[in-house]
């Protein structure tokens, strides 16, 4: 088979001189440029992405990997997304790093990728990219934080923040004790260590088949990730021998034993978004229902905030993900394919697994809850869908009618959600709108805005929150998000107004505005006329208007498409068609 790069090294002509000339100023040998599989490392390490702050040492375990297997391993950086520092939010900039890696991979002479990710954004952005290229790649992931520990006891990343938060805001808090809380729960490099968005997308990758057994829980500091680096170094080599791509490995299949993975371990909403656009790159039919037909009546297995207690570093030393596959046995597709190759399927990982602690990863029979996965809610209100985690909400508000309160954008919900005399009760159903892809824009994580103060004073922990909004995987409550279309897209949340009544149903999973048919076509009217600014809340419009915001509002799909760009959609492949000099 003749290798991909040996259209750049293996030249005898001016072309190849310069490819091989300038890399030779690192100090490669003439040996290297000669046949050996070339791997790119594809690292999102960042000083400002700190969950991937150690992926620059990883890169190094790979490469011993790809070294020893007989390749070559060139290790280059990406847009790196540091969830918890970007502004406004890294999901603005994960179709940026898609582009970013789909064009370093297809543009420099690599024949297979190892992809270094773990924020939320890094491991869907890199995938998307590299699955629109097409080589052969795996996935090392960055690995969870060591728990937090505050006063002898576990705090979550992300979720013990929202609850920190309530608490300073209910008085119950010091802000001293506050910030030493802020201290013990970010321990060590890695990524959250609740089940958020970032330790679901690596369990996901794993259920995949896209990662080597265990990649997804072992801790961020543990020798044995840097072990499995080493041989995931060993292993994409071979995969390149075998001509083994991405496309050869992903199919449907790959997608519904995601779906089911992520009921059973009570994964991130994220995950929905995530995967939609990933399909899309993949033209695998795949539509945001799916995961209510096929997710919706998998038991939550897996016992980690937010919706459990354990934190991941728990989840590791009980089995990790390979027992949940084996638990889940007869729900999955154990033949789908694998990084592993044709002839060892996803039923290959769940070979050895053992469960030592059945209270984190429950049996089947004993579930945390039935009936765990996101559940997909349509009506007059989202046409087009929206999603809610049940298994982190709270049962009684899951069949429930009441008015609306209506925040018209962030900023209007901040200025006003501490004022002692907000016309509003325990009862309302709290409505963000201008949240959404092109409203915010990017659709950030606010979609678990807090209570009104004056609802948390009275002890209420819990209200039904509706938005276009996503919010973090490690958040809980009665949410409503991913509305679509969204306000700023001409929605119909752009038409509630306070007190109308809202009806949510998950039994018919429902999400209705009460409100008449000619009432609501009035208001459409009256929206069109005044022109509400619903794409620009802010009073700086200039950044909207060029660059890659205009690029983005342009062209995003709502989230019941993944919010990926609408050119983005399916391959280009891996063919460079023309020289650079
Ligand atoms: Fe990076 Fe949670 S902020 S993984």
């Amino acid at each position: 088979m003749k290798l991909r790069s040996q259209n750049w090294y293996g030249k005898l002509d001016k072309d190849g001189f310069i490819h091989r000339s300038w890399m030779k100023n690192q100090g490669f040998p003439n040996h290297v440029f000669s046949g050996k599989p070339v791997i790119g490392i594809c690292n999102t390490w960042s000083e400002l992405t700190p969950c991937n702050s150690h992926l620059r040492t990883l890169a190094e375990a790979v490469k011993r990997g790809v070294w020893e297997a007989g390749g070559f391993p060139v290790e280059f950086p990406v847009t790196s997304l540091g969830e918890t520092q970007i502004r406004p939010t890294a999901m603005l900039f994960r179709n940026l790093l898609a582009m970013d890696t789909e064009e370093c991979i297809r543009g420099y002479g690599m024949d297979g990728v190892v992809l270094l990710g773990g924020c939320d954004k890094t491991t869907p952005g890199q995938l998307m990219g590299a699955a629109s290229v097409d080589l052969p790649t795996i996935i090392v992931s960055a690995g969870p934080m060591l728990s937090g520990k505050y006063k002898g006891k576990d705090i979550g990343s992300g979720t013990d923040v929202w609850r920190f938060a309530e608490a300073v805001r209910r008085g119950t808090m010091s802000l001293a004790a506050f910030m030493d809380a802020e201290s013990a729960m970010s321990r060590s490099p890695g990524v959250c260590m609740t089940m958020g968005t970032a330790s679901t997308m690596a369990c996901l990758v794993e259920a995949m088949g896209l990662a080597l057994p265990h990649n997804a829980t072992y801790p961020a500091v543990d020798a044995r990730r840097t072990a499995l680096a080493h041989e995931s170094g060993n292993r994409i080599v071979a995969m390149v021998k075998e001509d083994l791509k991405l496309s050869k490995i992903i199919s449907r299949q790959s997608f519904e034993n995601a779906v089911i993975l992520n009921a059973a371990i009570g994964g991130s909403t994220n995950a929905v978004i995530h995967l939609l656009a990933l399909a899309g790159r993949f033209n695998i039919p795949f539509k945001l229902t799916d995961f209510d037909k096929i997710g919706a009546a998998i038991p939550l297995l897996v016992n980690c905030m937010p919706a459990g207690k354990y934190l991941m570093e728990d989840f590791c030393y009980a089995g990790g993900v390979p027992v949940v596959l084996k638990e889940l046995s007869r729900y999955l597709h154990n033949d789908a394919k694998t990084i592993l190759g044709p002839t060892k399927p996803l039923a290959t990982y769940t070979e050895n697994a053992q469960c030592f602690n059945d209270d984190v990863i429950r049996p089947i029979k004993n579930p945390l809850k039935v009936s765990a996965g996101i559940k997909v809610i349509t009506g007059n209100l989202a046409p087009d869908g929206a999603v809610i985690k049940t298994a982190a909400a709270t049962p009684a508000l899951l069949e429930h009618t009441a008015p609306a309160f209506v925040f018209e954008n962030i900023e209007h919900l901040k200025a006003n959600i501490d004022d002692p005399k907000l016309p509003v009760t325990k009862d309302h159903i709290l409505v963000l709108r201008g949240a959404g892809p092109k409203g915010y824009p990017g659709m950030p994580e606010v979609g678990n805005f807090p209570l009104p103060k004056k609802i948390l004073d009275q002890g209420v922990v819990d209200m039904i929150r509706l938005s276009d909004a996503r919010m973090s995987g490690t958040a809980f409550g009665t949410i409503g998000l991913h509305i679509a279309p969204e306000a700023a897209a001409g929605g119909p949340l752009a038409l509630v107004e306070t007190g109308d009544l809202i009806r949510l149903s998950i039994k018919k999973r429902e999400l209705s505005l009460l409100v008449p048919e000619p009432v609501l076509a009035e208001r459409r009217k009256i929206l069109a006329r005044t022109q509400r600014e619903l794409l620009t809340p802010t009073s700086d419009k200039t950044v909207y208007s060029r660059g890659y915001y205009k690029l983005y509002i342009d062209h995003v799909m709502q989230a019941d498409k993944g919010a990926d760009f609408d050119f983005l959609l399916g391959s280009s492949g891996a063919t460079v068609t023309r020289e650079s000099h």
